[in-house]
């Protein structure tokens, strides 16, 4: 099964860019920009990755992504992740970047988006790995904030294939995004929105009615609402849950609780996510095996995440001819 898990090519739908930073690569830009950090050894940046819930790590998560200034920087990060999905067998993968992040410290957009691309396209001629590009607003700042970075982004419209919506749950509910996400439409955008990973399930239904979203990122709490688990089984609605992480951040205590062999019983058009791997523990593999071992999924369990990964990407019709 090991094995089995390891050698099947995968996608990727839930993947912060700035979630994989590794601490080895966070003390070498450290000390390449001059940067002091609040760590003197790696071990103890890894044992300060003991989080209590989602705040408790978009707390330690932004202040890591301060090494970050320069192109080669984000070009670095970038290229890194495009290793560990060569590792993993991951063959397609569509990432989330948070510009608000670095544009509130006063880096420029552009270096952000050409560090990142530069690699992408590095990571397709010489890795083999094909991706996507969606740009998330964060959650907790203005819907204001969200439209002027909407703005810078238009420069570089060709690059990024759609929006997304992450950072802090609780109290930034849907509704907050509407107007910018009907601008997003209307500009031609594919939509994600983080919903239902700590918040309620009313969070699923307000993403989809408001927000008209193709994709649900996390959605685990799904399960407390029969009508809603009816509505995604009968939409197909693609749900991209992230086990490790949910363990991590306490929305389920422990693997066995984790709702996604049970939604994927149900019918519903589930896949397998790392969201921020190098705070959570791990990549694509490590997801699978933890979730196989916990909820003893067979190889037909596995099979049916993996084609759903694939069929709920936004790589286009021609795209596909590529992977058979
Ligand atoms: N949830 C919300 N915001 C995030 C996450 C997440 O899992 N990871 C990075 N930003
Ligand atoms: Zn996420």
């Amino acid at each position: 099964m090991k094995n089995f898990i390891n050698n099947i090519p995968k996608a990727e739908l839930h993947l912060h860019i700035e979630g994989t930073l590794e601490p080895e690569l966070m003390f070498k830009l450290a000390k390449r920009n001059n940067i002091k950090l609040e760590y003197k050894t790696i071990d103890e940046i890894k044992n300060a990755y003991n989080f209590t819930n989602l705040q408790s790590f978009l707390d330690i998560y932004y202040s890591g992504a301060k090494v970050l200034q320069t192109e080669q920087d984000f070009y670095d990060l970038t290229y890194e992740y495009l290793k560990k999905c060569k590792e993993n067998n991951v063959i397609h993968t569509e990432i989330f970047f948070d510009p608000q992040t670095h544009t509130a410290r006063n880096i420029d957009f552009k270096t952000v988006i050409l560090g990142i691309t530069k690699a992408l396209e590095d990571g397709k001629n010489e890795l083999a790995i094909s991706s996507k590009l969606i740009m998330c607003f964060l959650r907790h700042l203005s819907q204001e904030d969200a439209f002027k970075t909407l703005d810078e982004a238009m420069k570089f419209k060709e690059k990024i294939i759609g929006i997304g919506l992450d950072s802090s749950e609780l109290g930034n509910p849907p509704a907050k995004f509407k107007d910018v996400f009907k601008k997003a439409k209307e500009l031609g955008f594919k939509l994600v929105a983080h919903a239902g990973e700590e918040g309620s399930y009313e969070y699923i239904n307000d993403a989809l009615d408001l927000l008209n979203i193709h994709r649900i990122d996390h959605g685990v709490q799904a399960i407390n609402s029969d009508k809603l688990m009816q509505r995604l089984k009968d939409k197909q609605i693609a749900l991209t849950v992230c086990p490790l992480s949910n363990t991590k951040l306490k929305v389920f205590d422990d693997m066995k609780e984790h709702s996604i062999k049970q939604m994927l019983d149900y019918g519903l058009n589930v896949t397998v996510n790392s969201d921020d791997p190098s705070y959570f523990g791990g990549y694509m593999n490590d997801n699978f095996h933890a979730i196989t071992n916990s909820l003893n999924l067979t190889k037909e369990d596995i099979i049916k995440l993996v084609k759903n990964s694939f069929n709920s990407s936004f790589i286009t019709k021609e795209e596909k001819q590529n992977f058979i």
